[in-house]
């Protein structure tokens, strides 16, 4: 069973084949990443346009990488995302279906997600609690097998990928801001400054409004302060917040591995961290697995295929599509 995913739900234009759930294929990444730095984050009306130039190339490109004339299924992305970006792969793939005759399914960006462990990770043991840290999201979710997941906690307001690219943004290290800081905070000292952690006892929810505001009246204070230092604190003042609720799931849940995902999980210290804060195994996804990419959808696809069947041709985009809890 050979599936074509298509992912355009925010600035990667991605198509992907995956068989027998797992196996990738090909996967193809288009990013648009150049085309918004220049604007400090996504320009909606520049990500559908872009995702529309290059949806035929990247399929095209997939399909041939693969040595595929025709695959079993297409699956797309449906939500959450940019919904004229989201039209572009979702619109693609039901004309390719309608052609080829064969089945639609639309995915879940963030069950997407999900799946890239179990892409990359022959031997998982369930349950597992999956920290889902990107631009758009901070969820932590456990997940009993594929397919079956409880949100723990999500954020009260920004995501935390979001606070990495603001507080970036606002230090002058450009876009995207993840990478940067990390990069940054490489040569800076984190104790150079302690930034709050909110740690909302009690609860596994995330907010990391405060820790921006904090960073912004720190650096107003000390004009002269090195970037690299405050890079480093506000680094460790997130890393921190996302172990400690991480870990304290994994064991509250009794769960037998953690998972990152997300393109947060491409951070450096948080990789570091999060095997050092759990005693069971901690499940690392490549870089090009925590970012958005087609093999996550074309796997989730597969098996919601298998579990639920196509979906209709007339599913329509969900900009506010949330994480369904089945527990
Ligand atoms: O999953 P993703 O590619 O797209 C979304 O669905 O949002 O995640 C992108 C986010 C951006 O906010 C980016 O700044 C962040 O992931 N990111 C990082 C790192 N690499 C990417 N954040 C922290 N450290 C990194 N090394
Ligand atoms: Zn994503």
């Amino acid at each position: 069973m050979n599936v074509l995913g298509i992912e355009t739900s925010c600035d990667e234009t991605a198509a992907a084949v995956v068989s027998e759930g797992r196996i990738v294929r090909s996967s193809v990444v288009s990013s648009q990443v150049h085309l918004h730095a220049r604007y400090g984050g996504v320009v909606p009306e520049i990500a559908g346009r872009a995702h529309v130039e290059r949806i035929v190339p990247a399929i095209r490109e997939a399909m041939a990488e693969a040595g595929l004339g025709r695959p079993d299924a297409v699956a797309a992305t449906y939500g959450p995302g940019l919904v004229g970006s989201l039209l572009v792969g979702l619109s693609a793939a039901k004309g390719l279906a309608m052609a080829w005759d064969v089945p639609f399914v639309g995915v879940n960006h963030l069950e997407g997600h999900l799946f890239a462990p179990v892409i990359e990770e022959p031997d998982l043991e369930w349950p597992l609690v999956v920290l889902l840290v990107s631009g758009g999201h901070t969820l932590l979710v456990e997940a009993a097998a594929p397919g079956r997941y409880r949100l723990l906690g999500q954020t009260l307001d920004d995501a935390a990928g979001e606070a990495f690219d603001k507080v970036a943004r606002y230090l002058g290290l450009g876009y995207p801001g993840g990478p940067a800081i990390d990069r940054a905070a490489e040569e800076g000292d984190p104790a150079a400054f302690r930034f709050p952690r909110a740690m909302l006892d009690g609860s596994y929810d995330f907010s990391f409004s405060g820790l921006k505001t904090a960073v912004v009246r720190a650096v107003e204070r000390h004009p002269s302060a090195a970037t690299s230092d405050v890079a480093a604190a506000f680094q460790e003042a997130v890393v921190d917040v996302l172990v400690t609720k991480a870990a304290r799931a994994v064991r509250a849940r009794g769960a037998k591995g953690l998972c990152l995902g997300g393109g947060v999980a491409a951070n450096s210290l948080l990789r570091r961290r999060a095997p050092q804060a759990v005693d069971v195994p901690t499940y690392l996804p490549s870089m090009a697995m925590c970012t958005d990419n087609a093999a996550m959808v074309a796997a989730a696809g597969s098996f919601r295929l298998a579990h639920d069947g196509p979906s209709p041709l007339s599913l329509a985009a969900d900009p506010n599509l949330f994480l369904e809890v089945v527990a």
